[in-house]
């Protein structure tokens, strides 16, 4: 596989582009091939096996563009299904888990918050995951079924969102967590918020960095970086409104970007 071919990235919508952001900071050489499934968004009330069968088309067509790798930068997609993907693809498949581990770390309070999509919370590999560390620490959860669509709207500072805020960080502090994990990667774009609504005495803790850490330790083992002297070109694809993308991308990524239809 070329080191000159574009790193693939996707996820429902727009909050992996919090990710691919943090890939092209690290990897400004590089080459990014971006795909919103806007059109199935939220993944986050979708059974197990449509998102596995989103994410193969995904993949089928990253793979089919040339990507040398795949960054499933979703959590609900990766903890519903990543283990399937890899086994169904041969090139680096990295994905996005909510970040308890560090958040298990930071905690004094001994209890962790946890934001995420009704299906990442119900899945196996996040039930493995918290088990991980349930003698030390107590983790709770909460569901945010309406968050995403908040995002993929722009809604950033509208009062709906705010109140949607209020009403799924209160029972995490009652439980007395001082420490919130964003465990879907739409909830980046609302980090200033959410800390705000939880106050100075809760940090929050999100994964992309260390996500696209990863993904220049991966490409970096496998021979697949670019060569430093290129200029990394973005793409961006959608199944859903091209249109409508095309205004989330200059929101969120900059003015004067194609986006193309999936
Ligand atoms: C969703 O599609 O419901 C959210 C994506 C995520 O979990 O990161």
């Amino acid at each position: 596989m070329p080191h000159s071919h574009p790193i693939g990235i996707f996820d429902s919508g727009i909050g992996g582009l919090s990710v691919a952001a943090k890939v092209r900071e690290l990897l400004p050489a590089d080459d990014i091939l971006y795909v919103a499934d806007s059109r199935h968004a939220p993944y986050g009330d979708k059974s197990d096996d449509f998102i596995l069968e989103r994410m193969n088309t995904v993949t089928d067509f990253l793979l089919g563009q040339g990507a040398k790798a795949v960054v499933v930068a979703c959590n609900t997609a990766t903890t519903s299904a990543i283990a399937q993907l890899r086994s169904t693809w041969s090139v680096p498949i990295i994905g996005v888990e909510p970040g308890v581990k560090p958040a298990v770390l930071a905690t004094r309070s001994g209890v962790v918050g946890v934001l995420a999509t009704p299906r990442t919370l119900q899945t196996h590999s996040f039930s493995a995951l918290a088990a991980r560390f349930s003698s030390t620490v107590s983790i709770a959860v909460q569901p945010c079924p309406d968050l995403v669509g908040q995002i993929e709207a722009l809604r950033f500072d509208d009062d709906s969102t705010l109140e949607l805020l209020h009403r799924y960080i209160a029972p995490l502090l009652e439980k007395g967590a001082d420490t919130i994990v964003l465990g879907c990667t739409h909830y980046n774009y609302l980090a200033g918020r959410i800390a705000r609504v939880a106050g100075p005495d809760v940090q929050i803790v999100s994964t992309e960095s260390a996500v696209a850490r990863e993904v220049v330790r991966r490409l970096k083992c496998e021979g697949l970086l670019a060569d430093a002297d290129s200029i990394g070109k973005e793409a961006f694809h959608t199944s859903g409104e091209v249109a409508v993308f095309g205004r989330q991308i200059e929101c969120l990524w900059g003015a004067g970007k194609a986006v193309y239809p999936l």
